[in-house]
């Protein structure tokens, strides 16, 4: 059964107290300045002003909060806008024609093995100190999601990996956890798709489980984010199209 031991319910009021004092209100000025002048801003470069210069933290709301204490996993769909997905997506198809982009395997350093029975992807490790300048752009959003994460939920988080990674038609990734032992450092897995117009006949979803019960199954459709505790068992569903995504593991090390 899934497990978050102990909720700190004062932490959001005081985050967002404090996130409201660093937040300059320089986004709606800027924006009114604009709208004054008889020039209104499209849409998407409002949201790009406000998002990614100045408001940039994505917020852990109450209601996230509450569905990840009580499921074990939230998702939030179109979490990133429409121009850094296509900068992500480009991104991975160069880094497919590199070396970087290896057959993921099962197990650990001298465990280690190969086995398309289990997984059938393809992966691309991204360097935390000097990440490709499409998947930084998510990284930083990421990054500010921990702090708020070990504040309400006390997981002492203090660390992040991550992987581009491709499944090509045909492949899954049988019944697992990201969490095999207890002493594992991975706490939090989170996977952000790239594909754009998925179909559920297009298969690949992600099922997450509680023991024989599916608690949820996710379309890896382009902008959806999944977050779930790693000890979690879940599934990747055989893909009949490339599904690329790019997974990472909030770490306690
Ligand atoms: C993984 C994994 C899920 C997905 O890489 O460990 O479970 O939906 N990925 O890609
Ligand atoms: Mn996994």
């Amino acid at each position: 059964m899934l497990h978050l031991s102990s909720r700190n319910r004062n932490s959001s009021t005081e985050e967002k107290e404090e996130n409201q004092s660093q937040k300059p209100p320089l986004p709606g000025l800027l924006i009114k300045t604009f709208v004054d002048k008889g020039f209104v801003p499209p849409l998407k470069l409002i949201c790009f002003i406000t998002r990614y210069k100045f408001i940039c933290p994505m917020e852990l709301t109450e209601e996230l909060a509450d569905q990840f204490e009580k499921n074990g996993y939230f998702i939030l769909q179109n979490f990133l806008p429409d121009d850094l997905l296509i900068a992500m997506r480009s991104e991975i198809e160069q880094l497919q024609q590199s070396k970087d982009f290896r057959k993921a395997g099962i197990g650990k350093e001298s465990d280690f093995k190969i086995d398309d029975g289990q997984r059938g992807d393809f992966i691309c490790w991204i360097d935390q100190q000097n990440p490709f300048p499409a998947s930084a752009r998510y990284i930083e959003e990421i990054n500010s999601l921990i702090p708020q994460l070990n504040r309400s939920f006390f997981l002492g988080i203090n660390n992040y990996e991550c992987h581009y990674a491709v499944y090509p038609p045909g492949t899954f990734y049988k019944r697992h956890s990201d969490r095999h032992k207890k002493s594992s450092p991975r706490v939090v897995s989170m996977v952000f798709y790239l594909n754009e117009n998925w179909q559920p006949e297009d298969g690949g979803q992600l099922r997450i489980y509680d023991q024989d019960k599916i608690l949820a199954e996710v379309l890896p459709q382009a902008g959806t984010l999944v977050i779930f505790l790693s000890e979690t068992e879940h599934e990747v569903m055989p893909t009949y199209r490339s599904r690329m995504s790019l997974t990472g593991w909030m770490r306690s090390e």
